[in-house]
C-alpha cells in the first residue's frame, strides 16, 4: 500500500508500524511526489485489518494494491549492492568479495531473515564492533541476541578468537543464520540457539564480555534486567533497533541496572547505544 501526504503525518504512521501486532515486511519513505511524501508499505497479509491500528488521517491519500505472486523480500534483496561498515565488506552471493586486504568480507545471500548489513541498525552495530577492535578490546565470550541472518556473530567470528553464541526467537532465522555461518566458514566458532530473550540455560548470568541486541526499543526495555545480568563486570553491550526518539528511554532502562553509556551513534532515524557494565 502507498500513503501520500505531508512528511510529518507519514513519520507518525511509520512510528506506529513498529508496534503493530503483525508488522509489515518492509516500509520506505520517498520524496518523489514533493511537496507531498509517499510512504510505501508491504504487508504479508491484506492490510485491511491493520488500517484501524494505523489511524490514518482522512486528508492522506491511500492506495492499496496486491503485489504479484513473488517472494518480494528475496526479490528486493537480490538487487542490493555490497556495503561497507567499518572494516566489514558485506556482499551477496551474486557479488565479488572485496580485493582489499584490510577488508573483512562477509557473504550474506538474499534471504528471509533480517540482517543483510544494509539496515542502519546492523551497519551501526558493525561500526561499533570495528571501534571496539580498533580500541584493542578483546572479548572472549560473545552473545548476539536476535541474530537474524547471523551477520554480527559472523563478523565477530572473523575478527576475534571468541566463543560466540547467537540466538533468535525465530527458528527460520536460525536456519538462515546456520547456512550463512557455513558459507562464511565460521561454523566451529558459533553456537546457534533458538531462544526467547535471555530464556535459555546457555545464557548465564555474567557469562559474556560482549553482547549485541539489535531488536526493538520495547523488548529491549522489557529485557533490560535480564540482558544487563548477562554481562561480566566491565562487559560491553551494544543495543540497536531503537529510534533516536527512543534512545533516552532505552538508555535509562539500562543505567537503572548499573550500566554506563559509552557512546551514542546516530544513523538515519536510528540510534545505536554502546554501554558498559
Ligand atoms: C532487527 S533484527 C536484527 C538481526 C541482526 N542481529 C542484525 O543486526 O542485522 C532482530 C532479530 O531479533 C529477533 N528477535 C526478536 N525478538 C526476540 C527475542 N525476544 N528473543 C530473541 N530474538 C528476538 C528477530 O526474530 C530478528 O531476527
Amino acid at each position: 500500500m502507498a500513503i501520500v501526504g505531508p512528511k510529518s503525518d507519514l513519520l507518525d504512521i511509520e512510528n506506529h508500524l513498529h508496534g503493530l501486532v503483525e508488522p509489515p515486511l518492509s516500509f520506505s519513505l520517498f520524496d518523489d511526489e514533493l511537496p507531498d511524501w509517499r510512504l510505501q508499505i508491504i504487508f504479508a497479509q491484506q492490510p485491511a485489518e491493520q488500517m484501524g491500528d494505523l489511524d490514518i488521517p482522512d486528508h492522506l491519500h491511500v492506495d492499496i494494491k496486491p503485489l504479484p505472486e513473488k517472494n518480494w523480500v528475496i526479490e528486493s534483496l537480490r538487487y542490493l549492492t555490497s556495503q561497507r561498515a567499518g572494516r566489514f565488506f558485506i556482499h551477496g552471493s551474486h557479488e565479488e568479495a572485496s580485493d582489499q586486504l584490510k577488508d573483512v568480507c562477509i557473504c550474506i545471500p538474499a534471504g528471509m531473515a533480517f540482517g543483510t548489513g544494509h539496515h542502519e541498525t546492523t551497519s551501526g552495530c558493525l561500526i561499533e564492533l570495528d571501534k571496539l577492535l580498533l580500541a584493542g578490546v578483546v572479548p572472549s565470550r560473545v552473545l548476539d541476541l536476535g541474530t537474524g541472518a547471523g551477520i554480527l556473530a559472523i563478523a565477530v567470528a572473523m575478527t576475534l578468537p571468541a566463543d560466540i553464541i547467537a540466538t533468535d526467537i525465530d527458528p527460520e532465522a536460525i536456519e538462515v543464520a546456520s547456512s550463512n555461518v557455513q558459507i562464511n566458514g565460521v561454523q566451529d566458532k558459533i553456537e546457534l540457539l533458538i531462544a526467547d530473550g535471555v530464556e535459555h540455560p546457555a545464557l548465564q548470568v555474567g557469562g559474556f564480555d560482549l553482547v549485541f541486541a539489535n531488536i526493538l526499543a520495547a523488548p529491549l526495555i522489557d529485557m533490560a534486567s535480564g540482558i544487563s545480568s548477562l554481562l561480566a563486570p566491565g562487559g560491553v553491550l551494544i543495543l540497536a533497533g531503537l529510534l533516536e526518539t527512543q534512545a533516552e528511554a532505552v538508555t535509562s532502562a539500562y543505567t537503572g541496572f548499573g550500566l554506563q553509556l559509552l557512546r551514542l551513534q546516530h544513523r538515519g532515524e536510528w540510534a545505536i547505544l554502546t554501554m558498559r557494565a
